[in-house]
């Protein structure tokens, strides 16, 4: 598929590592039929020693998927892309990782100190496959090393086909707010699409965005946590300018029932309902006694007392508000 049309909708999964697993993946792609998802962030190096691991796992209306790649060692991305080409519709290569473990290994945003080898990794990938290649980076490793419209035309000039950009340096991590208007600047200075990423969590946060960065869509991360249907409802705003409501605390508890089910089909009932509890304080979040709620949600280890507790949960809601 050619890059336009993976990214028709104006709208992406951003990759997040522990969250935006096949499971997440599914329950954003049951809203929105044709958002480009994007799989949480695979090491080269372990997906060197082990190739089928439940990090690939994809289902077939999962298309439009990219499966994003971490690491430095051009070779060995260029393998695992080859691979990972029976699975995805793109391939993204992480440039805007911050966290120590991974820059310190040069991987992640340490790659923006590292132009040629980054431009390397992308020419290298390129010549091994033969779906588009997308970069993921942020505006910089630091505020005095904002390079991100150099570093934007040099992975053009290097062959990426698509850029997500995070509108924060790398030594923001998550602090501050994003720059949307920096990317314009970078919209100005490449001819491939550039996606806008940082801090959109709604329908009016989207619009803006994309006044302020001129970008041809949005990457949207962690506004989906506690709402999986965040994308679709800014796909059909954007699109078609139709409003739709966000979730009520009967679809949130319907939710979350199902978030918790379809980790324990993927994961086995001990590990899908730990795997979960990181969630709920997203989807609680708003409740009346969210705090209280989220308390006794992440101690719970049997499936049919947590639903049968946001069953009460509900019915307490619901009291309170009439
Ligand atoms: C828990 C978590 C894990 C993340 N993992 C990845 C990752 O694997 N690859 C990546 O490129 N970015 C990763 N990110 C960054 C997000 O993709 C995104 O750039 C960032 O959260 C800003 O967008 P947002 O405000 O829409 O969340 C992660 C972010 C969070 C919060």
């Amino acid at each position: 598929m050619e890059v336009q049309t993976l990214l028709a909708s104006k709208l992406s999964l951003a990759p997040m590592a522990g969250i935006t697993d096949y499971v997440l993946r599914s329950l954003v792609r049951k809203y929105s039929k044709t958002c480009l998802l994007t799989t949480e962030m695979i090491s080269s190096e372990a997906l060197t020693q082990v190739k089928d691991t439940s990090i690939v796992a994809r289902n077939s209306n999962h298309s439009p998927i990219s499966y994003q790649l971490s690491g430095h060692k051009p070779q060995m991305i260029a393998s695992c892309a080859k691979y990972l080409q029976k699975y995805a519709d793109m391939i993204d290569i992480n440039m805007g990782c911050p966290v120590n473990k991974v820059v310190k290994g040069t991987d992640g945003a340490a790659l923006m100190r590292n132009p040629e080898l980054a431009a390397e990794i992308v020419k290298t990938v390129k010549s091994e496959i033969s779906i588009p290649l997308s970069v993921k980076f942020r505006l910089g490793y630091t505020a005095d090393e904002m390079n991100f419209v150099e570093f934007g035309q040099k992975m053009q000039e290097a062959g990426a086909d698509f850029i997500t950009i995070h509108a924060r340096t790398r030594s923001q991590m998550y602090g501050g707010k994003a720059d949307w208007k920096k990317i314009a600047e970078l919209k100005r200075n490449v001819n491939i699409p550039v996606f806008a990423n940082g801090d959109v969590v709604s329908v009016e946060t989207a619009e803006q965005c994309l006044l302020d960065s001129n970008a041809d869509g949005i990457a949207v991360g962690r506004g989906i946590l506690g709402d999986p249907s965040l994308i679709y409802r800014i796909e059909r705003y954007l699109n078609f300018c139709e409003y739709i409501c966000p979730p009520t605390l009967e679809e949130k508890i319907s939710t979350i029932k199902e978030h918790l089910t379809r980790e324990i089909e993927f994961r086995g009932e001990n590990v899908g309902i730990k795997f979960t509890r990181k969630f709920y304080p997203y989807y609680v979040n708003g409740f009346q006694g969210a705090s209280k709620c989220r308390g006794v949600l992440v101690t719970m280890e049997n499936r049919d007392e947590i639903f049968k507790l946001l069953d009460r949960i509900m019915f307490e809601q619901v009291q309170k508000v009439w």
